[in-house]
């Protein structure tokens, strides 16, 4: 089912009770219109939420290491400890290495855990795809945060992403990200071949957040 995920990053107006609050806000819609919403709050409120919603709870990020006799990491046995039920992986604004990637994306498997790794251009994106993630995610770093949806700056990476991971796997889903802000945008990156959309400041900035999640919800049909 085509999906909408929205990564709260660290801002503050998604952090502590308001993560709890928008994440509430994503799961009644959810609810409501039967839509596919992953959330990804700050890392510190992933428990929090995880246990105050029904929708997927997702770790923005996760270090490759394991849990035991290391301080201060995020472990991918203890994000789902925490309840999340997947993970982003190397997200533009906490990139890792590519054994990193492929590490995190084989250990979350066995856990029951599902992978979204975002990407930033096609030798990436086919790279990644080979290495078996459920999800990969175009985000070109330059359109992440801005105005224009890259739907609409750059429709070919997304479309020439999705012909270049179907041919890599029949299983590895494909989303889009950055400048993501309403249906029309959703609609496009499903006629595009994606599976969903990959957004953040186009909610959280939102002066009216559930009518822009309904709006999403449209668009995706
Ligand atoms: O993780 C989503 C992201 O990088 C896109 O951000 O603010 O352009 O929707 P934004």
């Amino acid at each position: 089912m085509p999906a909408i995920v929205i990564n709260f990053k660290t801002y503050l107006e998604a952090s502590g009770s308001a993560a709890l609050e928008l994440a509430k806000l994503c799961d009644h819609v959810s609810s409501e219109t039967g839509a596919s919403i992953v959330v990804a709050p700050p890392m510190l409120d992933l428990a929090a939420v995880a246990s105050a919603v029904g929708i997927p709870v997702f770790a923005q990020h996760i270090d490759s290491v394991t849990s035991g006799s290391t301080t201060g990491h995020v472990t991918i046995e203890n994000a789902k400890a925490s309840g999340a039920k997947g993970t982003l992986v190397n997200h533009s604004e906490h990139r890792i290495r590519i054994a990193e990637i492929h590490e995190i994306i084989d250990r979350a498997r066995p856990l029951g855990l599902s992978t979204i790794v975002c990407t930033n251009n096609l030798a990436v994106s086919k790279a990644c795809a080979a290495m078996d993630p459920d999800f990969v995610a175009i985000e070109p770093p330059e359109l992440i945060g801005g105005e224009v949806s890259v739907t609409t700056a750059n429709p070919r990476i997304v479309s020439d992403t999705v012909q270049s991971i179907r041919k890599i796997s029949g299983s590895v889903g494909v989303l889009c990200g950055a400048g993501v802000k309403n249906g029309r945008d959703v609609a496009a990156a499903l006629a595009l071949g994606t599976d969903g959309v990959l957004l953040a400041s186009g909610v959280v900035k939102a002066k009216d957040r559930r009518a822009t999640l309904m709006d999403l919800v449209s668009g995706l049909g």
